[in-house]
């Protein structure tokens, strides 16, 4: 038998650890919930530190071009009216038209889809960058855009911004040290600023409130979105989604796979003219989009597919298209409705693997047109419930 003292000496014990171990636990969680706090607060820094450089206008080479000249946050991070953007170098132009880019953080990673035979997500119109980081580094780097001629002549820029110190906070004062894992510091900046609400407010479009049942839509852009679904007219839905995903998440306008809708040659692209080592075909340049990815290996099937683009702010990024042949969304959609029966659209630039079965000759009235891109309008974020 347990003498009584011993026992009491037990329950103090017990006591004794009771309250150790609650002070230990207490440190623990009080240590995390710091941690989570300084991390919260690195993160506003990065988000704050990639917007700086997102508008930094001294880090392309000459300088006076930032992501921002090309993606402006006045139309919906993309270049209105300009076909394809100027270069730093005022000289110079890319070949294609500058896309929105306030939902490209949604993309789906780049895969195959061996069902529907299709590539999918990926970012730029052709895939070839795996991630948004790696994306991130190529406009910096290209000759076309923002010029710099090396990794070092970004990062020199980046140590002598009036954000050096913040960006020291972000990355550590030893991020010099190694100018592969600083231009990969200010990939991951952009990036983080890019996932961030401060980029852009999303999803306030009229039609995401009509979805969350806050709002009703016109008769007439009712009838647009019908137009919009129905397989037997517009068929748009077909490849760019507007229906609620099934966990409830907003849709994206846009399937993440590839098609060749047979655009015609841009004439107008300043492409044709650029120095040989930019393009050596002059205006016989064709733009093949995936076919010229360097991730894929059945090139022949993808000529002249483009990733299937969002249509959300739609009416904010014209021209349209790859290589902004369609001044107006009207052209965009006129364009769907009479490919094949209309010659004024000229030769599509690609002939193979052109989609036959899902556009061309819908047989839409000048009516339902207007319709449609009614519906179209309410795309746009910002709608003032
Ligand atoms: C000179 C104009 C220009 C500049 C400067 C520019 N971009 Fe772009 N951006 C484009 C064009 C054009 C494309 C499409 C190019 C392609 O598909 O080959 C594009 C594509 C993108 C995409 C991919 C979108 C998608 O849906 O796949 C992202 C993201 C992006 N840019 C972010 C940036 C960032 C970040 C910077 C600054 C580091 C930047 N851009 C600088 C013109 C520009
Ligand atoms: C078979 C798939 C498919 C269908 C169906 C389809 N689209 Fe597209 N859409 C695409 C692809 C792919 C592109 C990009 C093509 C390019 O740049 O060459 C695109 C581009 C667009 C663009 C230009 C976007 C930009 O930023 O330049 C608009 C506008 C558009 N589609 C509207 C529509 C409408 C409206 C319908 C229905 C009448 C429709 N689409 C049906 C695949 C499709």
């Amino acid at each position: 038998m347990l003498p009584i003292f011993a026992h009491y000496n037990r329950r103090t014990i017990f006591m004794k650890n009771f309250i150790i171990n609650t002070i230990i636990i207490s440190l623990i969680l009080i240590a995390f919930s710091l941690q989570a706090q300084v991390k919260d607060s690195n993160e506003k820094k990065k988000i704050s530190l990639g917007k700086l450089i997102f508008e930094d206008v001294e880090l392309s080479e000459p300088r006076g071009q930032s992501c921002a000249s090309c993606h402006n946050a006045e139309q919906a991070h993309a270049d209105e009216n300009n076909i394809v953007s100027q270069g730093a170098n005022s000289k110079l132009f890319g070949n294609r038209n500058a896309p929105s880019i306030i939902y490209a953080k949604f993309t789906v990673p780049w895969h195959f889809n061996a069902e529907d035979e299709t590539w999918m997500g990926g970012f730029f119109l052709d895939g070839r960058a795996r991630t948004l980081i790696e994306q991130a580094k190529g406009p910096f780097l290209n000759p076309l855009e923002m010029g710099n001629s090396a990794v070092e002549q970004v990062v020199t820029k980046v140590k002598i911004a009036p954000y050096k110190v913040l960006f020291e906070q972000v990355f550590g004062l030893t991020i010099w040290n190694n100018n592969t894992l600083a231009f990969d510091s200010i990939a991951d900046a952009l990036v983080s600023y890019q996932h961030s609400e401060l980029f852009a407010e999303r999803f306030t479009s009229k039609y995401d409130a009509y979805l969350q049942g806050k709002v009703t839509l016109s008769v007439q852009e009712k009838r647009g979105l019908t137009i919009f679904e129905a397989e037997d007219k517009g068929n748009c839905a077909a490849c760019h989604p507007n229906q609620l995903n099934d966990d409830g998440s907003f849709p994206q306008f846009t399937d993440f796979s590839y098609d060749n809708l047979g655009v015609p040659k841009q004439v107008n692209l300043p492409f044709y003219s650029m120095p040989r080592h930019y393009n050596a075909l002059g205006k016989q340049y064709v733009d093949i989009g995936l076919a010229g990815n360097p991730n894929i290996n059945n090139a022949k099937n993808q000529l002249g597919k483009f990733k299937v683009p969002t249509l959300r702010n739609i009416t904010k990024t014209a021209p349209y298209m790859h290589n902004g042949v369609f001044k107006t969304l009207r052209e965009a959609v006129d364009f769907y409705n009479t490919r094949d029966v209309d010659k004024k659209w000229g030769k599509s630039e690609v002939l193979d693997n052109m989609n036959k079965e899902e556009l061309g000759d819908l047989r839409l009235s000048d009516k339902e047109i207007d319709d449609l891109l009614s519906f179209l309008n309410t795309l746009s974020d910002g709608y003032l419930l």
